[in-house]
């Protein structure tokens, strides 16, 4: 089987972990490593979780880089709220035995990119798109290197979750979102659009518990902990699993439905700050700058991820 290169930048985050675990239990990619950012929580949280999660999955042979602090031109909004202090809450975590890589996660960027073959990466960010869009400014001749970005971010026929109009990764760094977006590298967005269709059910969870181990008990925590924020807000009977659906889609595509669409970032307005303003309908006339998903087959998406959590008990 010949695997996929992909580096996942992240925030951790609960969600963002189930990400990172359904990576390592896919024999079909080859984590390059993880490249963490500011959001949900700051960076020393989102460093410290980021190792943790390795720990968890025994794969802390993929490096974890610590990347930009800040979002590249606003202040940091974070979401304690939603993923408790840490941004890891719910478990009872040790700390992490393992520690970073040397050197900036936009260094590693760029020189792991640069090094690389035409397309023969993929990025997967499930954060604030800071570092890569601080990697873009810097170094754009990686372009090329990118097979693709299929990054979680982004609301239009549902909305936004941190406003009205935006959605959290987007909200954060609305400008970085801009430069990626902008940058003509093949792009699939899953948003809320499509993540609002897969929510968890506690079954699916007593399931994961049920894997046994330090793997499906802290797994099983970390999700109790984090649905109870959505059952909350939209009394929902689960919450949506956001970040793992772009792992999802680079396993199992078929999993998924969407449109080829031209989006803009709004930058200036702070009413609408950070919204993905998609025209669906094509009125601008614009070419395309992204595949939109906003279909899933969501029995599908918990299955495949029960199947690879099972490969990491
Ligand atoms: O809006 C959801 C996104 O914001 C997810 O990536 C979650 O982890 C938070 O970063
Ligand atoms: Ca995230």
């Amino acid at each position: 089987m010949s695997t996929r290169k992909i580096i996942i930048d992240t925030d951790p985050g609960q969600d963002d972990a189930l990400a990172i675990l359904l990576a390592l239990g896919s024999p079909e990619l080859e984590v390059l490593g993880i490249s963490c950012v500011a959001g949900n929580v700051p960076l020393h949280y989102t460093t410290r979780n980021a190792l943790l999660v390795a720990e968890l999955a025994r794969r802390s042979d993929v490096p974890v880089f610590a990347g930009c602090d800040r979002p590249m031109v606003r202040d940091l909004v974070t979401a304690e709220e939603v993923h408790g202090k840490t941004g890891l809450d719910g478990p009872d975590w040790d700390e992490p035995t393992s520690s970073l890589a040397p050197g900036h996660a936009v260094d590693w960027l760029i020189e792991t990119l640069m090094a690389a073959d035409d397309g023969e990466i993929t990025l997967c960010p499930i954060g604030p798109l800071t570092n890569i869009g601080m990697a873009l400014v810097r170094e754009p001749r990686i372009k090329p290197k990118i097979a693709e970005i299929v990054s979680m971010g982004g609301g239009y026929f549902v909305g936004g979750n941190i406003t009205p109009a935006a959605e959290f990764n987007i909200y954060v760094d609305p400008h970085a979102a801009h430069t990626v977006y902008s940058s003509g590298i093949p792009l699939v967005a899953m948003p809320l659009d499509v993540t609002h269709k897969a929510l968890m059910r506690d079954e699916w969870i007593q399931s994961v518990r049920d894997l046994g181990g330090d793997l499906g008990n802290k797994t099983a925590d970390m999700l109790s902990f984090y649905e109870r924020y959505d059952l909350e807000r939209y009394g929902d009977f689960g919450g949506p699993l956001h970040d793992p659906a772009t792992i999802a889609w680079l396993l199992k595509p078929e999993l998924y439905g969407g449109k080829d669409v031209y989006v803009q970032i709004e930058t200036h307005s702070e009413v609408t700050m950070g919204m993905t303003v998609v025209d669906y309908w094509h009125k601008l006339g614009q070419a395309p700058n992204c595949r939109w998903i906003h279909e899933v087959d969501a029995d599908g998406f918990f299955a495949l991820l029960s199947e690879r959590l099972a490969n990491l008990a």
